[in-house]
């Protein structure tokens, strides 16, 4: 694969297209304009050289031998009269066959051949530093030949030439200038749906490994959205082997430990000394934990398989998700002297209930056991702007603000925190909370103290807009 710091360093797409069509664009308008000048120069003579010889004829027509000498028969009026141009000055001479000049008003320099007569020649040549355009006419007069030059300046002849090249190079210039401007800003047109697929990567959650869509993306850009389909779905496919790796070993690990818990039990109902029974307390709080640990890990495994917007999606009442806690934490609650109150409202969300079961557990279950014995813990569900809100508000300690981040990841427990837990309680929160695009808060409870939770999920009506699904809540199971 080419270093980005290459691709960087040839600048964008737009002043690569820039860099290549005006070097070659600035070539062809110069090659055309050479062109032009020639053809224009062609066109130029062409017109006015038919026009130069008419007044070397008409002279020629006038010489005439005359006692052994060459001489030019027109008066003065009439040669004024071929001379006649608005816009440019009009030169002529007359030389006889031995190089004598019989008439003229300027020394017109010499064509570059002689040609029998009649033939005519045109030529440029220079007349007192200015250029000038000839034509020269021979003529026979008495089997001698006379040459007559006719000349003019170039004055229109160059007005001609600058007319056509400017007419040939403004619509060049302006279909140049049309080509790099459209070319600019088809380059927005053309890289819109590489903006689209952008976006669409961005807004993903790292957990949303399913393939992008090729609908919309050019034929150019495909093999890229495929070879990233491709490596996402090898991605998704390695993640999921590791996930199926942890929920097997945790499964397999379930079995000798209820096992091992069963047998540490029996054990302690066995008549020993104070010291075995110690050992065999032991033995069952860390089996305990263990399991308990394994069934987080199972927990984690099952949140984050299969994540993506659509997976596992069911209408759900939050309030009939927070009554169904209510039988299996209130002993709890009550073994600890904890006084757990639920104040409960309708509103609907899209999800797994399982797995909204284990967020709720998991928010519960820190409440329960870091709060104070004689504390209190309340649940409450309801709508607030368009979303629905989970709220589980205890009395105990507080998270401190600095460690209210951190207590996400996984593993991590506050420093001095009572010994049963494993740190991954609000792990699995945050990666059901992700699943869902719900945002989950840690603060203060409202009076200062202690914590509460709040995990904001985007209510059904919004959702359901999300996933393009079309959903009727059904009405909450009696209570
Ligand atoms: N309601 C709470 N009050 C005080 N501290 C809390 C509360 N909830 C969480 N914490 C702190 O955040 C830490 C991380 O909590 P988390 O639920 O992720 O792990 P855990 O409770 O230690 O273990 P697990 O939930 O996996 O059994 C806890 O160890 C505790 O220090
Ligand atoms: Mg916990």
């Amino acid at each position: 694969m080419r270093p980005l710091a290459t691709l960087r360093d040839r600048g964008s797409l737009r002043q690569l297209l820039a860099r290549w069509l005006s070097g070659p664009l600035i070539a062809l308008i110069a090659a055309s304009l050479g062109a032009s000048y020639f053809i224009a120069l062609y066109v130029a003579n062409d017109a006015y050289d038919a026009a130069l010889l008419d007044p070397a004829l008409a002279i020629a027509n006038h010489v005439r031998r005359h006692g052994g000498h060459v001489e030019l028969d027109l008066p003065a009026i009439a040669i004024d009269a071929l001379r006649v141009d608005t816009r440019d000055r009009i030169f002529y001479q007359v030389q006889g066959p031995d190089g004598i000049i019989v008439a003229g008003n300027a020394p017109i320099p010499a064509p570059p051949k002689w040609l029998p007569a009649p033939q005519h020649l045109f030529y440029n040549a220079e007349l007192e530093g200015e250029p000038i355009r000839v034509a020269g006419q021979f003529v026979s007069i008495q089997g001698q030949t006379v040459l007559v030059q006719v000349a003019e300046t170039v004055v229109k002849r160059t007005t001609l030439v600058k007319e056509i090249l400017f007419a040939s190079a403004l619509p060049a210039l302006v279909i140049a200038i049309a080509a790099l401007t459209l070319s600019w800003y088809g380059i927005d047109r053309s890289l819109a749906p590489l903006e689209r697929l952008r976006k669409e990567i961005d807004s993903r959650s790292p957990r949303d490994l399913h393939a992008m869509t090729e609908a919309g993306i050019p034929m150019e850009v495909r093999p890229v959205v495929r070879a990233l389909n491709q490596l996402l779905a090898r991605l998704k496919a390695a993640i999921e082997g590791e996930q199926r790796f942890i929920a097997n070993a945790a499964h397999q690990l379930r079995t000798p430990l209820a096992g091992l818990k069963t047998h540490a039990e029996l054990a302690r109902r066995e008549p020993s000394s104070p010291q075995m029974r110690s050992l065999l307390d032991m033995i069952a709080e860390e089996t305990e934990r263990t399991s308990h640990l394994i069934n987080q890990l199972l927990t984690l495994a099952r949140a984050e398989r299969g994540a993506g917007p659509e997976a596992g999606r069911q209408p759900l009442n939050l309030h009939e998700i927070a009554t169904r806690a209510v039988q299996e934490w209130v002993p709890r609650a009550l073994a600890r002297n904890i006084d757990l109150g639920f104040e409960l409202e309708d509103t609907w969300i899209l999800g797994d209930p399982l797995l909204l079961r284990e967020l709720l557990a998991n928010l519960l279950d820190n409440a329960l056991a870091y709060t104070q014995a004689g504390g209190a813990v309340t649940v409450r569900t309801h709508s607030a702007d368009g979303r629905s809100v989970l709220e589980v508000q205890d009395n105990g300690p507080g998270i401190p603000p600095a460690e209210r981040g951190r207590v996400f990841e996984r593993f991590y427990r506050v420093p001095g925190t009572s010994p049963q837990g494993c740190g991954l309680g609000l792990a699995i929160v945050a990666e059901i909370a992700e699943r869902y695009g719900a945002k989950v808060e840690l603060k203060e409870g409202a009076d200062g103290t202690g914590t509460c939770a709040r995990v904001l999920f985007a209510s059904l009506a919004q959702d359901a807009a999300y996933t393009g699904q079309s959903v009727t809540p059904v009405p909450s199971a009696p209570r």
